[in-house]
């Protein structure tokens, strides 16, 4: 159904079917297609109020069109769905199309590199503390593998990368980072050379880390306002260090910049908005998602869902448009959720890329009913067609499940 929609309310995954000028005029060398984040940012940039949409090829819009700019979260509630079970905005995107392993076929050797590029994050930051060169050429065929990764499944690696343990946070956290990079320059649609620009970008952000004293880098517990300042100072020794590495001006950018804010109150610059250049506005993205997934010796890990939507709440510290390309990377219920389904199982979410983010495979092994465990089921609930579906998003901690990670970690079990 074609449907005119204003450019306030469009989100990646519409379907462009027409713009009210003519194609000399606008910033497209076609009249429809499917809309990303970048493309939407073009579309508001150059001047367009309302476009075309085709709700066939593509998704719709809130339910009159012309509502509010749509915010994933606004309909999630704190930690339950509406009654649909659809949280607004997240009907799902091009990506999910994209054809792609399975998370299952993908996961050993992301849980292999994640460990393997972490050692080698190490042996970089050990160098640097030495006052040793950092070289961006021979990060690459480190880069590639993990953006390899990425491209065969954009959610093995992001969600291994979460479960870090304490000893070499730093390391694990800048190839984590790497991951999201290159998976959310994968989302924007950026070109091969600057997905992997990205990812250098991710993996050097915080090398400035290593001339940091350890008794910072390592304590365990908030910093004072005077640790707080030494910590800070990170960013620009990052950039200092790789100015002469062989690294492009927009991995420097990252490493200086990633911990500005678009409302101008982030350091070292304090820049705004689109002054922040894109890496950058990305980089402040999957750094702060990635720290505040991960347990640390001084305060326990955010689960997914509850990161993005605070994420989405801190108004003013993130650009909007790549936030909203980082909720679709990430997805709604990312690998290793906790879910409640209609039929009172508890299930832990295994793959989303089965064509909708809002119905992914899940196992199921615990009956809110009974109260007890069940036997492991594997459910796709986008082939199940509406005979389960999840009701809600539960906190792992309000539940004593010490096995929860290993039941996504392995994947195999009953498919019904
Ligand atoms: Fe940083």
């Amino acid at each position: 159904m074609l449907k005119t929609v204003a450019t306030s309310v469009l989100r990646p995954g519409m379907f462009l079917h027409s713009l009210d000028r003519r194609w000399l005029d606008h910033p497209f060398w076609k009249n429809s297609f499917l809309l990303t984040a970048i493309d939407i940012e073009k579309i508001v940039a150059s001047g367009i109020t309302s476009i075309v949409i085709d709700t066939d090829r593509g998704l719709s819009s809130s339910e009159d069109g012309l509502g509010e700019p749509v915010d994933p979260f606004d309909a999630a509630g704190s930690t339950t769905q509406t009654g649909d079970g659809q949280p607004l905005g997240t009907g799902g995107t091009a990506r999910t199309h994209l054809p792609r392993r399975p998370v299952g076929e993908e996961i050993e050797h992301a849980k292999r590199l994640f460990e393997s590029a972490s050692n080698e994050m190490k042996m970089v930051f050990q160098q640097a503390r030495m006052g040793r060169a950092v070289s961006g050429a021979s990060m690459m065929p480190l880069v590639q593998s993990i953006a390899a990764s990425v491209m065969r499944n954009p959610y093995a690696l992001t969600s291994v990368a979460r479960l870090k343990h304490h000893d070499g946070y730093t390391y694990m956290h800048s190839v984590a980072v790497c991951a999201l990079m290159t998976a959310l320059a994968r989302e924007l649609e950026l070109d091969a050379a600057d997905v992997l620009e990205a990812g250098v970008a991710g993996l050097l952000h915080d090398l400035g880390k290593a001339l940091m004293p350890l008794a910072v880098l390592n304590k365990p517990g908030k910093l004072s306002v005077e640790e707080f300042e030494v910590a800070k100072k990170h960013s620009y020794d990052g950039w200092q260090m790789l100015q002469s590495a062989d690294v492009s001006d927009a991995v420097l950018e990252v490493a200086l910049h990633h911990h500005e804010k678009v409302n101008g109150r982030g350091y070292p610059h304090g820049l705004k908005d689109k002054a922040i250049p894109l890496l950058a506005r990305m980089g402040a993205v999957c750094d702060v998602y990635d720290a505040v997934t991960s347990d640390r010796p001084y305060k326990s890990s955010w689960h997914p869902t509850q990161a993005l939507r605070s994420m989405a709440s801190w108004e003013g510290q993130f650009d909007k448009t790549i936030l909203a390309a980082f909720v679709s990377t990430v997805g709604i219920y990312p690998v290793g959720s906790l879910v409640r389904l209609e039929s009172g199982y508890l299930a832990v979410v295994l793959d989303q890329g089965n064509g909708s983010i809002l119905t992914p495979t899940v196992k199921t092994f615990f009956s809110c009913k009974s109260n007890q465990p069940v036997f492991p089921q594997i459910v796709d609930l986008k082939k199940s067609k509406g005979a389960d579906r999840i009701v809600a998003i539960e906190d792992p901690k309000q539940w004593n499940l010490p096995q929860l990670n290993d039941l996504w970690l392995n994947q195999a079990g009953p498919f019904v």
